[in-house]
């Protein structure tokens, strides 16, 4: 087990880093300090860490991830002993409208940040990546740890290569890393423009409901909280310099899966929602379908996803609604 004393989380005012952020402040057996780390872009929201704000070992400060002097400064004077990389430009549409955020952020950002950690070779450094990397797959078959890289949208590609960079400054530098990636997330604290928030808000107010091409794309879905629990048994037990690849066993189509989230919805309010349903044209270099094969952290680490489909939606719906 690697000693943590002292995170350093960027992205910890996001979707899945907050998330993070309050997984491990809750967990009794975390003792050690957080410094979340995040230039509070449009994604960001402080108050998904409302009532954590005063714990005693939490801290926020503001800061761009491309701004190396603050970043090994914040190394130096807190004390870190790793960081966990979530920050990320992660919206493929606004990806596909314009690529250059995506490249600043995601390559230059995470360069940057491997270039302060190079300097503290007693910082260990996790990075959040996605199965997007692996491109599209066919009607079967899962990735893994080994798959080849066929990125498909400007994000992905700048995943890509922010992976990369992780494992070439592990080779290069013998910097210690770990990395994963990791299937659709889903829950609450989403921003608003990612599928399941836009259909439940949508939903909510009655508008139409939105589904590339005929909803026939297949993702593999998993609740955020299992995802933080398995990026701190990662952190705890995972071995050096290697990569686990995370899934929540669950794949549906996007159409099935707004079926379900309907059915939930109309327990939750009842309302006539499927009239609302779109089909809308497909997104250019839209990937069929993604799955991942969790067997490496499964076994190695004894990590396995806890919360279903339908309680985990049913958890989203409630909180979005209220
Ligand atoms: N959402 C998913 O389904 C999913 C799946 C697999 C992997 N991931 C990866 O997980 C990570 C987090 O995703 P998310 O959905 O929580 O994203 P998000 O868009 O909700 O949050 C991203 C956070 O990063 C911060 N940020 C952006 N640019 C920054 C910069 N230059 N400096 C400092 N902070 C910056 C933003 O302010 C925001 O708080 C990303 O690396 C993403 O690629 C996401």
């Amino acid at each position: 087990m690697r000693p943590t004393t002292s995170l350093l989380v960027t992205g910890g005012a996001g979707f899945i880093g907050s998330a993070f952020i309050r997984y491990l402040l809750k967990l009794p057996e975390f003792t050690g300090r957080i410094l979340n780390y995040d230039l509070l872009t449009y994604a960001a929201n402080l108050d998904f860490l409302k009532g954590f704000e005063n714990h005693p070992r939490y801290r926020f400060v503001q800061g761009d991830i491309r701004n190396q002097a603050l970043v090994e400064k914040l190394l130096l004077d807190c004390e870190i002993d790793m960081v966990v990389h979530f920050a990320a430009e992660t919206h493929v549409d606004r990806s596909i409208a314009s690529a250059s955020p995506f490249i600043e952020t995601n390559v230059l950002g995470t360069l940057s940040l491997l270039e302060a950690v190079k300097k503290f070779p007693h910082v260990h450094f996790h990075h959040i990546s996605t199965d997007e990397v692996y491109g599209s797959l066919g009607e079967s078959g899962s990735f893994s740890e080994i798959s080849a890289y066929r990125p498909n949208s400007p994000y992905s590609a700048s995943k890509a290569a922010s992976d990369h960079l992780v494992r070439a400054f592990a080779q290069t530098y013998r910097l210690s890393t770990t990395m994963s990636h990791c299937s659709n997330n889903y829950g609450p604290c989403q921003n608003r423009e990612k599928f399941i928030p836009l259909m439940i808000h949508n939903c909510l107010k009655k508008k139409p409901l939105p589904v590339y091409g005929r909803g026939s794309n297949i993702r593999d879905w998993i609740y955020v909280d299992d995802h933080a629990e398995a990026v701190w048994r990662i952190l705890q037990k995972g071995r050096r310099d290697e990569v686990y690849d995370i899934g929540g066993n669950t794949e549906l189509s996007n159409l099935e899966l707004l079926q379900l989230l309907i059915d939930l919805m109309q327990k939750e309010r009842p309302g006539d929602y499927h009239s609302l349903i779109r089909f809308v044209q497909d997104r250019p270099g839209h990937d069929y379908r993604y799955a991942i094969n969790s067997f490496k952290i499964e076994n190695e680490l004894d990590w396995r996803p806890k919360i279903n489909l339908n309680e985990g939606l049913l958890r989203t719906i409630r909180w979005y609604a209220s």
